[in-house]
Formats: C-alpha cells, structure tokens, sequence
C-alpha cells in the first residue's frame, strides 16, 4: 500500500531553493528546478553520506562528500552512467507537496510537479 507523505506546501519553494523533510523515518530533500519541485533520498548512492548540502548547479548536485554529481531532475549521474539518486515521486494535493513512498525509483525520475505539469 502507498504511503502519501506530505512534506510541505505548494509555493513554499522559490525557484533554486531546497528544502529538507523528514517522511517516514528518512530524509527526503525538495528541490524547486525552475518552477518545479523534484524529491530525492537524502542519501548519497555512492557511501550514504546526505547530499541536502550539496552545491547546486543548475539541476546537478555535487555530492559535498566525494564529490560525484547528479541531476535531481533524472537521479542519473550527468554524462556517464553508474550510480543513481533515488527519487520520489511528488504532487500537490489541495495546496501540499505530498510525497509517494511506495515505490522509490533509481533512474529516471517520475513526472515532477512545477510549471511544466499539464
Ligand atoms: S558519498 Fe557521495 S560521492 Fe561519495
């Protein structure tokens, strides 16, 4: 059975902001990507180590740990394969971000919530 998380509400994050929640006993960061928000396990795949901190460049985080890069966007690593992010998916439900635990996904990430939602 799904798990519906809500970790925040709708317009809380500006563009290029994060946030850090905490949903069900692990940390899940938001990210706001031009207008849409995208939620990762805040879990670096590498070693573990969180990747909340992690300096932001455009979509791309750089892990503040050894340094691997990945696009919240996707999870995937920019470029190359190997290791992936794992993402949440995440929509708005009567003005809160609610995320879904059921099924993390590594890879491609599911469709976000933003600007660019139908
Ligand atoms: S733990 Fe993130 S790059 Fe090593």
């Amino acid at each position: 059975m799904s798990r519906q998380i809500p970790v925040g509400v709708v317009d809380e994050l500006a563009p290029g902001q994060r946030k850090l929640a905490f949903a069900d006993g692990r940390g899940i960061v938001l990210f706001n990507i031009d207008g849409t928000i995208h939620a990762i396990d805040n879990a670096c795949p590498h070693n573990g180590a969180s990747i909340a901190s992690g300096q932001l460049d455009g979509g791309v985080l750089r892990c503040p740990a050894h340094g691997l890069r990945f696009d919240v966007r996707t999870g995937c690593m920019p470029g190359v394969g190997g290791l992936s992010l794992t993402t949440f998916p995440v929509r708005a439900v009567d003005g809160k971000l609610v995320v879904s635990l059921e099924d993390p996904v590594a890879g491609p990430a599911p469709a976000p919530v933003g600007n660019s939602a139908p």
